[in-house]
């Protein structure tokens, strides 16, 4: 990669699960990558293979405070740095939103400070529980604003906000995506977000909870598809802003998706049925026309090679740390000693992950 064409890049929450996949790619396509986590919710493990990496700096850092624009003079940043999975965002709702909302205006003024392009990691949540199906980037959504999950839902759309506010009053150049759920290599085995929660029960022998009668629906995108769409729209032309859906559109009852994995996982486990929890969502779907229209992108990862190769992945985890005898530990942690026998690459994901064609 020539000078002119290798770029430097902030990539906040880049320790979690999302965000190490991201600098992975990052690095391999020769880019200098700058790390910044506060370990609260990933794992220094999970880019561990990349320390030393030459190209490759971890920062510990709180996004929420402010940061020295002359310490970090960057040409793009991701801004993906918060806790993802209701488990850990509802258990400090408030440093949540702090997270969210100091964490958004001390990247924006760090964007604005250094000229940098900023793309923030919103979410599918912004739409609630909707009303609209399937949710198009238009729609303005249906959340609770003082619900449990508020902290996150709001704190994502305040973020949407100020990111449009800072592109109009001081002509920063953003990037929003909505993410839909997505999974792959490097979650946490007790994270508590449907996709973990099944696979690690199954592989356990214990009985996968669905919540209500299993018939709210999502869709689930493989992490390599999600880390392309996003480079994709950083690198997109700066007119198109977003917001952006990114998902797979492919929908799959809860219940449906039990089943599979009891299935791809080989289990016997049962399925235990428990009340639907406060404001979960009855579907989820995106419509990706936006992103396809813009970034000439759809996902490629079918769903059953993708759970087959994350079940994989989390059985090696769990083994690995029964092994260790370290109870709570992240499945990326305890993954790690077996990438090899797992033929897996660094970036957690199977050369031979299936793929459809879009
Ligand atoms: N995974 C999904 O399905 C999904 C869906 C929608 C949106 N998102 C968004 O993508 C981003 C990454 O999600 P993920 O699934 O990788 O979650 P994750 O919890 O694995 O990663 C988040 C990372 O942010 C770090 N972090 C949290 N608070 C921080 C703070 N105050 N300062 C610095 N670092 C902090 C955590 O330590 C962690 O490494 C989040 O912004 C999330 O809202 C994810």
């Amino acid at each position: 990669m020539t000078a002119l064409a290798q770029k430097r890049i902030l990539v906040t929450g880049g320790s979690g699960f999302l965000g190490s996949h991201l600098c992975d790619r990052l690095l391999d396509a020769g880019h200098q990558v700058i790390c910044l986590d506060d370990f609260s919710t990933g794992s220094a493990s999970n880019v561990e293979h990349r320390i030393g990496h030459p190209n490759f700096t971890l920062l510990e850092q709180d996004v929420a405070l402010a940061l020295s624009p002359a310490s970090l003079a960057v040409d793009q940043i991701y801004n993906l740095a918060c806790p993802a999975s209701p488990v850990h965002y509802q258990r400090d709702p408030v440093r949540t939103t702090r997270t969210i909302v100091l964490g958004a205006l001390n990247m924006l003024d760090l964007a604005r400070a250094t000229g940098a392009r900023i793309l923030q990691a919103s979410t599918s949540e912004v739409y609630g529980d909707p009303e609209v199906h399937p949710q198009i980037e238009p729609y303005w959504g249906h959340v609770n604003p003082v619900g449990l999950r508020a902290c996150y839902d709001e704190g994502k759309r305040c973020a949407e906000s100020l990111f449009f506010d800072y592109h109009r009053q001081y002509g920063v150049s953003v990037k929003v995506v909505r993410i839909f759920n997505t999974y792959g290599p490097r979650m946490q085995v007790g994270d508590g977000r449907v996709m973990s929660n099944f696979i690690v029960q199954a592989l356990r022998g214990e009985p996968l909870t669905v919540y209500g009668r299993g018939q709210q629906t999502r869709s689930f995108c493989h992490v390599s598809d999600l880390v392309e769409a996003m480079i994709r729209m950083m690198n997109s032309d700066a007119a198109f802003t977003g917001p952006v859906n990114i998902g797979n559109p492919v929908e799959v009852t809860m219940l449906a998706l039990a089943e599979r994995i009891l299935c791809l996982a080989g289990s016997v486990s049962g399925i235990t049925y428990l009340p639907a929890p406060a404001d979960d969502p009855a579907r989820r779907r995106p419509d990706i026309t936006l992103a396809h229209r813009h970034l000439g992108w759809t996902p490629s990862v079918d769903l059953d090679c993708g759970v087959a190769q994350t079940v994989a992945w989390f059985r090696h985890a769990l083994a690995a740390e029964a092994c260790d005898g370290v109870h709570g530990r992240h499945g990326s942690d305890a993954a790690r000693s077996g990438d090899t026998a797992l033929n897996v690459d660094p970036s957690g994901v199977h050369a031979d992950v299936g793929r459809v064609s879009p």
